[in-house]
């Protein structure tokens, strides 16, 4: 957790807002870890690739552990946020199917956490409809990650994408989610959801209100910087995959771009490569990136390296012989999913009849 002082240390640099909703995110984490059966966790990917190691501490740690302080957790694979910016679902279902592999050797216990896809939920994809009712057009084009993702995309703005914040909505409101922990680009999305459930009550449901106004809880891990110092990204192909082989690995780690001084110090704002391969190190160890720094010293960066290969594959290692096993009957993998969507068609029914109810439209 980010604690109070540096978050004041950090206002100078990052806007109000963020170090507001990081404050609120520590005090709903610390309530939660009292009281975690009071909680309904709801989280998610878009199924675009695979998970890497910034998906692992970023997110997916975090789930695990949620999921076993006995908080309800609830997994969404957004397939319809893939064709939000892009103009394809070719990959898919393999996107999909691997997404649940990794949750599954990371920890996820089906039994637990309810993993399921958009695209089989009707009655979720339904809410949409009365929740696009409750906000403005301009409140839609305000969305800053919306803007950025349109530009990214270099198209033109399409219906969804403008709408997928109402979306994502659905998607936390559907099943009645108090918790939602995300990166901070989706915060808007999770205010917006609070307008919305906030809306709909009082509109609606002034007696006795259907949805919960949920709390973001933002992810604690540093960003995780890729091999290169840039942001993980699969196009830059600077991530380490959770599935990927040893060899594959150690092949990635070992064409990473250094520098040209010898000593081996952690700077991640001079020396972005260098630190990027130290707080990797730091994070598959547990240990401090500065001590690792020390450490290696003036053996360079070819030691930094064989060290970072050695340590990521051994922490992998477990999670890769999990998947491996689990991969060898995708059967299995896919009946997880059916489960879980099954479970999550019963809940948005349940909910979408009391949405009806609301608004009188049970006939
Ligand atoms: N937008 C999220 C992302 O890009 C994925 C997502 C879809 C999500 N639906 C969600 C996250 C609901 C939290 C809650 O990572």
């Amino acid at each position: 957790m980010i604690d109070d002082q540096q978050l004041t240390a950090a206002g100078n640099e990052i806007s109000d807002s963020f170090v507001a909703a990081q404050r609120q995110s520590n005090n709903t984490l610390a309530a939660l870890q009292a009281n975690p059966q009071w909680y309904t966790m709801l989280t998610g990917d878009r199924p675009t690739g695979r998970l890497h190691l910034g998906h692992y501490f970023g997110s997916i740690r975090e789930r695990v552990a949620m999921q076993n302080l006995g908080v309800n957790t609830n997994i969404i694979i957004a397939d319809y946020q893939v064709i939000t910016d892009r103009d394809t679902t070719e990959h898919i279902e393999d996107n999909v199917l691997n997404l649940v592999l990794d949750y599954l050797a990371a920890g996820i216990d089906p039994e637990k956490t309810m993993i399921f896809t958009h695209s089989a939920v009707p009655a979720e994809n339904q809410l949409m409809l009365p929740f696009l009712s409750l906000v403005t057009e301009a409140e839609l084009h305000r969305n800053p990650t919306v803007k950025s993702e349109m530009e990214a995309s270099g198209h033109a703005l399409t219906g969804l994408l403008l709408t997928y914040p109402v979306h994502q909505a659905c998607d936390i409101l559907f099943c009645k989610a108090n918790v939602v922990p995300i990166g901070k680009d989706n915060l808007p999305h999770v205010e917006i959801t609070r307008t919305i459930a906030r809306r709909f009550n009082e509109r609606y449901a002034a007696k006795h209100p259907v949805f919960p106004e949920p709390a973001a809880i933002l992810s604690d891990a540093p960003e995780i910087p890729g091999l290169d110092g840039r942001k993980m990204s699969k196009s830059y192909g600077n991530s380490i995959m959770l599935g990927a082989t040893a060899e594959q690995t150690a092949k990635l780690i070992k064409k990473s771009p250094t520098d040209s001084q010898r000593r081996i110090t952690f700077d991640p704002i001079n020396r972005p490569q260098i630190s990027a391969l130290l707080t990797t190190a730091g994070l598959v160890t547990s240990r401090d990136p500065q001590e690792i720094a020390q450490e290696i010293g003036d053996a360079g960066a070819g030691a930094l390296k064989s060290y970072v290969i050695t340590e990521v594959n051994r922490f992998l290692e477990p999670h890769r012989e999990r998947r491996a096993e689990l991969a060898k009957d995708m059967d299995v993998v896919r009946d997880i999913l059916h489960d879980g969507n099954a479970r999550a068609n019963a809940i948005a029914n349940q909910t979408l009849d009391e949405v009806r109810d609301a608004m009188g439209m049970r006939y």
